[in-house]
Formats: structure tokens, sequence, C-alpha cells
């Protein structure tokens, strides 16, 4: 079988290299396709592939059309929302994700740009500490969870909301459960976003929320930039001169954003997930899951259905 890896972001080499002993260890044959800047590159490189990995590269009906021998098709990470679900299923292509295996390396890189934020930016000013403060975790899967613990060597008192969650599995992580995304919001000085961008969650955070919070509240998202109603956030951020937005994933209103000096910071490249080891985690866990699914059929992990 032919298992391409499309990654317009690349995994880091040794990664790769893991990924082609589990693919050629397996009798199968390993192509690779990085760093593509037109959309014709993957539409070309996918038409005999029979396996596919990718991280956030996105696989649409078009995609699936080219990818005529196509049989399953593995996200090396967590969120699935760049894949077209239902053209899958339509195509008989099998989906599936690598959950929990990149997400440490995005909670150490919410407390990365808490501490450069809070810090104001490394300019010298004097900033403040994360010692004391209330963290609210929005959504307590992997990557939430891995927030809490690191939140726990800052000495934060942390909180967390869960709509999928029982409330006792967040107070047996050692966090304090609230009732409502709302009440998280009011009582906490950080919220830290950790939720999937679904038909629900799409642009639902934005002036009702983020304009409840404290004086000096501070938004971080290393989720995904459409949960964020970016027009009301901007809107407030012009209103509520306290208020301190950082991102992982640059906005679409970039420019607006940039505006707001010394208030908003966005990495100049989506790198949560970018390090070796979770390269390694999810980039062998995805390798492994295809020759799981070809050897004995296993459909652990799969997403669409
Ligand atoms: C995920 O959903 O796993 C993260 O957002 C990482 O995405 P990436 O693989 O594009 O870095």
């Amino acid at each position: 079988m032919k298992v391409l890896v499309a990654t317009e972001k690349p995994f880091a080499a040794v990664a790769v290299d893991g990924i082609r002993k589990e693919v050629e260890a397996a009798g199968h044959e390993l192509v690779l396709l990085e760093k593509y800047t037109d959309k014709s590159q993957l539409l070309e490189a996918v038409a005999d592939a029979d396996a596919l990995i990718i991280r956030s590269d996105k696989v649409t009906a078009e995609v699936l059309d080219a990818a005529k021998q196509l049989k399953i098709c593995v996200r090396a990470g967590a969120g699935y929302d760049n894949v077209d679900l239902d053209a899958a299923t339509a195509h008989k292509v099998v989906v599936m994700n690598t959950p929990g295996q990149n997400s440490n390396a995005v909670a150490e890189l919410v407390f990365g740009m808490l501490v450069y934020g809070i810090r104001k930016f490394f300019t010298g000013a004097a900033g403040t500490e994360l010692l004391g403060k209330k963290l609210g975790i929005l959504a307590f899967g992997n990557v939430g969870r891995n927030v809490a613990r690191i939140a726990k060597g800052f000495g934060m008192d942390i909180y967390a909301y869960d709509a999928f969650c029982p409330k006792d599995a967040i107070e047996a992580a050692g966090v304090h459960a609230v009732d409502s995304q709302a009440d998280l919001f009011k009582m906490c000085d950080i919220v830290s976003l950790h939720i999937p961008a679904t038909a629900e969650t799409k642009k639902s955070i934005g002036k009702d929320l983020v304009g409840s919070m404290k004086k000096g509240g501070i938004l971080v998202n290393t989720a995904r930039k459409e949960v964020i109603n970016e027009d009301e956030l901007l809107a407030l951020m012009a209103e509520r001169t306290d208020l301190l937005y950082l991102t992982d994933i640059a906005p679409d209103a970039l420019d607006a954003f940039k505006a707001f000096e010394g208030r908003f910071f966005a990495t100049p490249k989506k790198m949560g997930a970018q390090t070796s080891e979770a390269n390694i985690n999810a980039g062998i866990a995805a390798a492994k899951q295809i020759v799981g699914y070809f050897k004995d059929g296993c459909t652990k992990f799969q997403v669409n259905k």
C-alpha cells in the first residue's frame, strides 16, 4: 500500500524517520509531500495513495475525488475540522485522529505565550505573575488537562468548564469545576481555550463572554481561530483597553488586531504542536493506526461513520 504524508507544515525529520520505519516494517511504501504551496500538488500526490497522513492540511471533497485509491486518512493531531467528514464517508474513506499525542506541546505553549504576554512582551516594563491568579480552562480534554497540570506548578487557582466532561472528573484532577462557560469567564483572570471548532463553537467566544471578564482579563487561544467572533472581539478590545489577547492562530483580521499594540500577540505560524516530541508521538501514532487498519481492520479513533 502507498502511504502519503502530505504536510504543508512538515513534521520534524526525526518524526518522518519514525513514520517511515513503521510503514516500511509493515511492507508498505512511504511517499512524502512536504511544504506544498499549491492545492494542485496535493491533488496530484493523492491520486495513487491508499493512505494519507496529514496535519492541518485541508482534505476537501475535491481532494477526496482526486484520491481514487484512498482508504484511510489520519489527521496526526487532535482537531479534524480540516477534513470534510461527510465527503470522506461518501467516498468510503475512514478518517481518524490521534488524540492526546501532541497535547503536552500545546499546553506548554499556553504558558510560553502567557509569560511573554504578562511580562509586557519582554519590553522591560514591569509585568505581572501567574502565582495565585485564577486560570479558567475552557474544555477539559487532553490539552486542558495538561494545562491544569502545568498551572499547578505556577501556583495558579485553576477552574474548568467542559460541556461533555462530568464535574467529578474535573474535580478529581484537582481543578474547580464550574457550572457554565459564562461563570468561567466571569470569575477568572485568564481564560485558555481548548474547544474544537464545531458548528456549536464557531464564533462562540465574543463580546458577552470576554466582555464579562474582570479588569485586566487575558484570553489565550491555542485552539482554533474559528471559535472567536473576531468582529465582536475587535470592538470589545477597542472599548476595554485592559484586555489582552494571545493567540497561536493568526486571526483573519490580523492587521486590525495588531493595531492593539501591547495587548495582542499572535505567533507568526501556528506552533502549538510543533515540537519534535509531539511530531514523533502524533506521526508515529498515525502510521501505526494505518498499519493496524490494513492488517486487522482496526478502526479505533475513527471519527467519521
Ligand atoms: C491539533 O489539532 O492537533 C493541533 O491544532 C495541531 O495542529 P498542527 O498539526 O497543524 O500543528
